[in-house]
């Protein structure tokens, strides 16, 4: 039994996320979660809202709430559409806690006990009428080079210029749309990350089991000319961490809070710290996981998102880690996602584009959105849902397959030999066969699985799913009752037990219906079937069982077509 610690990046709070989010990070990591506990290792595995920084505040203003309310609400929100699609979180935190403003007041104050941190003075546009200094990207005007007139600060998307927003023509506010702006003078910490460049290198080297898209991106940013820069780690905004030097105040630093991106990834410890606060247990039973002086030494350790998030992952986090000089965990394994495209465009928060995770509940079951998500999860290279796919997969893999060879063993059993299990004699060569091949395929499952090749490992589910099907399409045991009603139930006393393997091999990706399995069953036995002659044999004749309701509808032509033009259009 191996102690397995696995984060997915924490989704920003502002908005519901859409589906290309989900299979970016959350569902792989629920996946592999599952299965590390259904493996028999003892699993944390933890989540958070990226609760801070300028887009979460000018969302809770345009929604009318005071940030830390609007943060609450929507952390709620997301809390419930995690349960709805069953990830299994021991703890879904939040950025905001305490345990994070500590943690992450901490890291900065021993980086800069370590000379690691040294003060900037930097101008930047104050926006006298919105009472803040703007990010760049949120100063438009003309643009110097093109004259194209939405020019951005931090670069023309018509002409593609890098700008500043002080070579804007005519510049104003995206937030309120005023033009009285100024040129302000203020401070910043910078994490000098080009003394940790030797550090760093060295870690990722060391990482030789590393997905080729995760070492790549690691070491364009590490070797491109200016990649690894010194960066500003705290911001003139309201709502966030206040900059204090551990405990202590930071000396003209007042009012100034810590960068998102340099809280966000400290959650990951923060989030576990919370776990032990939500279960009564005191700092020993996180710092298991976290300190390597402390009991972590023997954790291996986890990372899921998407390609976006892979420099902050092997750069910047590990930077602070490093440059604390303290015996923190770092990652063992990072796992990062291409994206999903939805139906010949991106997915879009701004542009509300694509299947949102509330909507997509609104309309089907959470299994049927985990089973085509990670089918087709974006691994290899960028993916995309559209709705043919879905209605193509749910119809074939779940209705046909699956959900078909369910009903028909256990109603057919019913009918024929009751309430229970039926006797019959010893297995033939069929079964022989049968149990053979399931033995290789669950290895190369198996393997899959801990590999966390997630396409590869459900194409290997379904191909077991399909050997189950063929097997009684050639045994026809509802042929074979006519003439050797003994070697019928011999059958379907081996199909009864295949429905128990099924379920327990199937639970990560689509626990609801894994579940519902064991439930007719009248079985609570998850045990990992290694053994298949072992677990073939796992329920005995006379045990009770019932048919389960229907596991999987099909979708229809129509609701296809239907929701096709639902979701086409912009979400209000
Ligand atoms: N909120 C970021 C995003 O959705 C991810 C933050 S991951 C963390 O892209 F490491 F910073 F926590
Ligand atoms: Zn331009």
């Amino acid at each position: 039994m191996a102690r397995i610690l696995i984060t997915s990046a924490i989704p920003y709070i502002n908005g519901i996320k859409h589906l290309g989010n989900l299979v970016g990070s959350q569902l792989p990591a629920d996946l592999f979660a599952r299965y590390s506990r259904a493996r028999g290792h003892e699993v944390m595995f933890i989540c958070a809202t990226d609760e801070h920084g300028t887009p979460a505040e000018l969302a809770a203003a345009k929604a009318g709430k005071p940030v830390d309310q609007y943060c609450a609400e929507m952390h709620e929100a997301q809390a419930e559409m995690a349960r709805g699609f069953r990830l299994s979180f021991d703890h879904f935190g939040r950025s905001s806690s305490q345990r994070n403003h500590k943690l992450t007041q901490h890291f900065a104050g021993v980086l800069a006990d370590n000379g690691l941190i040294r003060e900037v003075a930097e101008s930047q546009v104050y926006s006298i009428d919105d009472g803040r200094f703007l990010p760049d990207r949120y100063i438009e005007g003309t643009c110097p080079n093109c004259g194209y007139t939405s020019a951005r600060g931090d670069q023309c998307d018509n002409c593609t210029k890098q700008l500043d927003p002080t070579d804007l023509i005519n510049p104003h506010s995206t937030v309120s749309g005023s033009t009285n702006l100024e040129v302000r003078e203020t401070k910043h910490l910078y994490l000098m990350q080009r003394s940790l460049r030797e550090k760093l290198e060295a870690w990722i080297e060391s990482k030789h089991d590393w997905p080729i898209l995760t070492t790549s991106i690691a070491k364009k940013w590490l070797n491109d000319g200016d990649g690894l820069q010194d960066r500003g780690i705290t911001r003139d905004l309201h709502w966030g961490i206040p900059v204090k030097r551990g405990d202590q105040p930071w000396p003209g630093m007042e009012g100034k809070v810590f960068y998102v991106w340099f809280d966000a990834p400290i959650e990951y410890i923060a989030g576990t710290a919370e776990w032990a606060d939500a279960n009564g247990l005191g700092d020993e039973a996180w710092e298991r996981w976290w300190r390597t002086d402390k009991g972590a030494a023997d954790v291996t350790y986890y990372q899921f998102m998407g390609k976006d998030n892979v420099p902050f992952h092997t750069l910047s986090f590990p930077a602070t880690i490093l440059g604390s000089g303290e015996p923190w965990k770092m990652v063992d394994y990072l796992k990062s996602f291409n994206y999903l495209n939805y139906d010949g465009g991106q997915f879009s928060t701004s542009r509300g584009r694509g299947v949102f995770m509330d909507q997509a509940l609104s309309i089907l079951p959470s299994d049927y959105w985990r089973w085509w998500l990670l089918s087709h999860a974006p691994e290899s290279s960028d993916a995309e849902f559209t709705w043919e796919n879905f209605q193509a997969s749910v119809n074939k893999d779940l209705a046909d397959v699956l959900g078909n060879l369910v009903s028909r063993v256990t109603k057919f059993a019913k009918s024929k030999f009751g309430d229970a299990i039926p006797a019959g004699g010893d297995f033939g060569a069929q079964e022989t066969a049968l149990i053979a091949d399931l033995g290789a395929r669950i290895r190369t499952y198996e393997t899959l699985m801990a590999e966390m090749e997630v396409r590869k490992a459900a194409a290997e589910l379904r191909g077991i799913w399909v050997v189950g099907n063929e097997y009684l399409q050639s045994a026809a045991p509802w042929s074979v009752v006519k003439t050797d009603p003994e070697k019928a139930q011999a059958m379907i006393r081996l199909a009864l037990n295949l429905i128990r393997i099924y379920a327990i091999l199937s639970a990560p990706f689509i626990p609801d219906a894994a579940a519902t399995m064991m439930t007719a069953l009248n079985c609570t036995d998850w045990t990992w079937p290694s053994d298949v002659p072992q677990a073939i044999r796992a329920l005995p004749s006379g045990h009770d069982f019932a048919v389960p309701e229907n596991l999987f509808r099909k979708i229809t032509d129509e609701e296809r077509a239907d929701w096709q033009v639902k979701f086409a259009g912009v979400r209000t």
